[in-house]
């Protein structure tokens, strides 16, 4: 895959009508944004095409809003919900809860000038047409959710050259959704030119360096629930790291394709073979992998997840029958920390246990504090573990933490990233 793509750099960009695709994609509670990260992130790029004497006409996804009625409430059905509660004013309410304003207000306070919103349920429509089309230098407007239009994940083209029609110039910042080949990450890009932003460029500078050019030892530090959703990384990393580490709840199957007992603890049955395949190509390739040493088991699942939980530490390959692995023992914490310190790259993806518990948190936090301390260049790929940074305060000395979750892992997979591709090649 190229990432050698043209940026906002490389075109010449004044006065022109530029459609910027971020991700806005933000946490809500109750319509109040939890973590603005995503829309701080876009705002460098924003800034500079004001300044150019761009007009702006940004979009983005909210959430996973259901465009069409009837499959809302097929899926609502489907999830036990009573007859009578498959209305369409509750669908409405649905769309509701994930309309732009409050990410429209955010970045106005950040940016300090007026965002104006507009669009509708199709997103595109005469009022917005119009808007764009008087939308002077040095002003933005935001569209309403993208995912609002139902050409939008299916990326269809009429949708794509609705949005096109907005503007002269195609901006991709949005490296959380360059994996979607939706019609504003992907399709938008074949009736405009179409080029990144610093964040995109960022992002695939970092990781890119990372995975192709490595400052060595490089170490990988996987965990996270099961081994199915991390097959092709495992696959890739193994390829490129000098250590790979695997924690979380996926370090039990490994255990078990080693031949341990592994009590009630999480277990992808179906991939035994597939770990004993990722151990043996470990060797092949003269790659360290690093299993834990000691485990901290208790009767069962926290329930709820950060309720009061019994906890005992045992050797890994001695987890009582009736027992459940939930985070990573203290001697491993110590031999990842040190593999950690003696890194000069380490990319991070997964927790090392249940870290939403207190109790079982100890693993994650010895992670993220070593990778805080270290003087390695360190990559956090978004998700539950750029979460646990900056819960705990290690942000701002990690190198990088990625915007993108699902994004970040399909780029250490090694996958062509279709909101990537589809920009000018330098
Ligand atoms: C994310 O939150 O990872 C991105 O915004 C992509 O969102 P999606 O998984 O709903 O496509």
């Amino acid at each position: 895959m190229n990432y050698n793509k043209k940026s906002v750099r490389d075109i010449d960009l004044a006065g022109k009508k530029v459609l910027l695709r971020c991700d806005f994609n933000v946490p809500l509670k109750a319509g109040v944004i939890t973590s603005d990260k995503r829309i701080v992130a876009a705002v460098p790029t924003i800034k500079y095409l004001l300044e150019q004497g761009c007009a702006v006409i940004a979009c983005s996804h909210l959430g996973k809003p259901e465009p069409s009625f009837d499959k809302w409430a097929k899926k609502q059905a489907e999830k036990g919900k009573a007859p009578e509660e498959l209305t369409e004013a509750k669908w409405r309410k649905s769309l509701e809860a994930l309309c732009m304003e409050p990410v429209a207000k955010r970045l106005s306070e950040l940016l300090g000038k007026p965002v104006i919103l507009a669009g509708d349920i199709n997103v595109v429509n005469d009022d917005v047409k119009a808007k764009a089309a008087a939308l002077k230098p040095g002003e933005i407007m935001l569209l309403q959710n993208t995912r609002f239009n139902k050409g939008e994940t299916k990326n269809d083209p009429e949708f794509a050259k609705e949005l096109a029609s907005l503007a002269d110039v195609y901006v991709s910042d949005a490296f959380g959704a360059v994996h979607r080949a939706h019609a504003s990450t992907a399709g938008v890009a074949a009736y405009l030119p179409a080029v990144s932003g610093f964040l995109i460029e960022k992002e695939l500078g970092v990781m890119g360096k990372a995975l192709a050019n490595p400052d060595r030892p490089f170490v990988a530090i996987l965990g996270g629930a099961k081994v199915s959703d991390k097959l092709n990384v495992i696959s890739n990393l193994l390829e490129k790291v000098d250590t790979l580490i695997i924690g979380g709840g996926m370090a039990y199957t490994f255990m078990a394709a080693k031949g341990y007992t592994v009590g009630t603890s999480l277990l992808d049955t179906d991939k035994l073979d597939y770990c004993k395949d990722m151990m043996a190509k470990a060797e092949e390739k003269g790659v360290k992998l690093l299993l834990p040493v000691d485990t901290v088991v208790a009767a069962s699942f926290p329930d709820p997840i950060d309720g009061p939980v019994a906890v005992e530490t045992v050797a890994s390959e001695a987890i009582p029958a009736d027992k459940m692995g939930l985070d990573i023992g203290e001697k491993t914490r110590e031999i990842f920390a040190k593999a950690v310190m003696e890194a000069k790259t380490v990319v991070w993806n997964g927790p090392m246990g249940v870290f939403e518990n207190p109790t079982l948190a100890a693993g994650t936090i010895a992670v993220a504090r070593a990778l805080a301390e270290s003087d390695c260049i360190s990559i956090v790929g978004g998700g539950d573990s750029a979460a646990a940074c900056e819960q705990l305060g290690f942000a701002d000395k990690i190198t990088h933490i990625s915007t993108g979750g699902g994004a970040s892992l399909e780029f250490l997979e090694g996958k062509e990233l279709p909101g990537v591709a589809c920009l000018l090649d330098k």
